[in-house]
């Protein structure tokens, strides 16, 4: 049992490492404007795309695995990291889904509105709070 709940830690933890790639790939892809920037649409859009499937994928693993890993704990952790983690995750799964979903109509209809870059920050800083509440949460 204790080899298959290992199995799950590091599910969980490699989605953390391939949602975090998502999350602060759209900051860097945003703050990617010098003079030398060259207008690359399909690039850029491509490796948005990539980003939004991998979030949604990471989301969704980091779920699955997290409440497998929560039954140990006798279905809740006491105290505010834990709280707060749940409350962020619960945001940034907000943003996920309501990126992935608007994503095929906002490209229809001549781009994303100016919010979504704030949507980015918001989720990548969400991000960084959930792993700095999970080490607190978990010692
Ligand atoms: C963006 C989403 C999430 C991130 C970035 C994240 C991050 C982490 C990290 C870094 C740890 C390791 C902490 C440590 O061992 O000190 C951890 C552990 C844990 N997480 Fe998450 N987590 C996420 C979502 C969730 C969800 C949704 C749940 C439950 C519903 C959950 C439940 C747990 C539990 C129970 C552990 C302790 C595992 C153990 O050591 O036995 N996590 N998480």
């Amino acid at each position: 049992m204790t080899m298959v709940l290992s199995l799950v830690k590091a599910i969980h933890l490699l989605a953390l490492v391939f949602g975090s790639v998502a999350a602060l790939g759209n900051i860097y892809l945003g703050l990617a404007k010098g003079p030398h920037d060259l207008a690359a649409p399909g690039f850029n859009n491509t490796l948005r795309k990539a980003y939004r499937y991998t979030s949604l994928f990471a989301i969704i693993a980091l779920w699955g695995s997290g409440i497998v890993l929560l039954l140990t704990y006798g279905g809740w952790v006491p105290g505010f990291a834990f709280t707060a983690k749940i409350l962020l995750v619960a945001l940034m799964t907000a943003i996920i889904f309501f990126m992935n979903l608007m994503a095929p109509s906002w490209a229809r209809n001549g781009g994303p509105p100016s919010y979504v870059p704030i949507l980015s920050w918001i989720n990548a800083i969400s991000l960084l709070s959930i792993v700095t509440l999970a080490a607190f949460a978990f010692g």
